[in-house]
């Protein structure tokens, strides 16, 4: 037998070695299968009782309709001039829909009336204040292209003092489909400007982009709150929001203006976050709230529980942060 005959007769019976321990392992692990089964199979049947789901529990499911305006508390306080705020900024994720919820819901709890208009079709506003989206009938879509009146939209009473007007996905067909409508820059500020005089503050919560649906929100608005990130590339994309605003002033509503910048998600254990602070307020000057919105797990928390973070941890940092800024606000008249 030659050398290459030897290494095959080799390789062979390694090959079959290998295989017969293969079909081992296999029969092996069978058995313990069936033992496994068998052990299932001779285990005492413990009896447990199922316990029915009581008729309370479905009827709480059951018997909480989404209210109408029509059922909305008379206010009990008068109500000052309306002041329409847009919480802007194409960046995405930069904090806007965080600071509309709990702005809103802070200035509620201090006795203001507020109406907050979902234009995101993420509705992260809407789902954030424990609105189940899939339960609405009209939303903003709604007003802006089908003539629903916006008090028909209105969902009264989200929290204290606090109203909405919902978003869903539907919004996001209205970007293109505004573009054949007439007077499409103006269909939002149409609809908030009929309540004037109902509320202290209208506040909207913005997509991440500059299209129609935003360039709305610019015609509508009094004044313009723009959230900014504390992180490196917390300018991005400003100088173009200052650009759209200056052209939305100059042609269609020439009274806008910026109400105040706001940093958001601040650390300040971080060198790059108090250098941002320091870079935003040598840019915007006095228009820079004060109040620094930290970066805590319970404001990113909150929105999956359906509550403002003035319900969910009132006495945390997160809650303090938006009372200061509500107050500020307030202060700015
Ligand atoms: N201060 C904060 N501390 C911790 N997490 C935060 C804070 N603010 C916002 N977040 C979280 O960061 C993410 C983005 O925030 P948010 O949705 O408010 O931003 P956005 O600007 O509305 O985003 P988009 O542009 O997608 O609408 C969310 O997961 C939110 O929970
Ligand atoms: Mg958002």
């Amino acid at each position: 037998m030659g050398w290459f005959d030897s290494l095959k007769k080799e390789r062979h019976q390694e090959v079959e070695t290998l295989s017969q321990s293969v079909e081992e392992i296999a029969e092996e692990s069978n058995e313990e299968a069936y033992e496994d089964l068998e052990e299932v199979e001779n285990a005492a049947v413990v009896e447990r009782e199922v316990q029915p789901k009581s008729a309370r529990d479905y009827s709480e499911v059951v018997s909480t309709p989404i209210k109408s305006y029509k059922d909305k508390k008379p206010v009990q306080h008068v109500i000052g001039q309306t002041k329409i705020v847009a919480i802007i900024n194409q960046k995405g994720g930069v904090g806007k829909s965080t600071t509309a919820i709990n702005l809103s819901a802070a200035l509620g709890e201090m006795g203001k009336q507020v109406l907050l208009v979902d234009l995101d079709p993420q509705g992260n506003s809407s789902s954030g204040l424990g609105i189940d989206k899939s339960a609405i009938q009209n939303c903003v879509y709604d007003v802006l292209l089908n003539d629903v009146p916006i008090q028909d939209v209105i969902i009264p009473d989200v929290c204290e003092g606090l109203d909405l007007v919902p978003a869903t996905i539907n919004l996001a067909g209205a970007e293109v489909e505004l573009v054949a409508e007439m007077a499409r820059e103006n269909r939002l500020k149409d609809a908030v400007g009929s309540l004037r005089g109902k509320y202290d503050y209208i506040m909207i919560d913005c997509p991440p982009s500059l299209g129609l649906l935003t360039v709305n929100a610019l015609v509508a608005a009094d004044k313009l709150l723009i959230p900014i990130q504390c992180e490196f590339y917390a300018l991005e994309g400003v100088t173009k929001l200052l650009d759209s605003m200056k052209r939305v002033k100059n042609r269609l509503n020439p009274t806008l203006d910026i109400y105040g910048v706001l940093l958001t998600m601040y650390d300040g254990r971080t060198v790059l976050a108090r250098q941002v602070v320091d870079e935003v307020r040598n840019y915007f000057g006095k228009t820079v709230f004060n109040t620094l919105i930290p970066r805590t797990v319970k404001l990113s928390e909150a929105p999956s529980f359906g509550q403002p973070i003035t319900q969910y941890d009132p006495s945390g940092k997160g809650a303090q942060s938006y009372i200061d800024l509500a107050k500020e606000v307030i202060s700015r008249g």
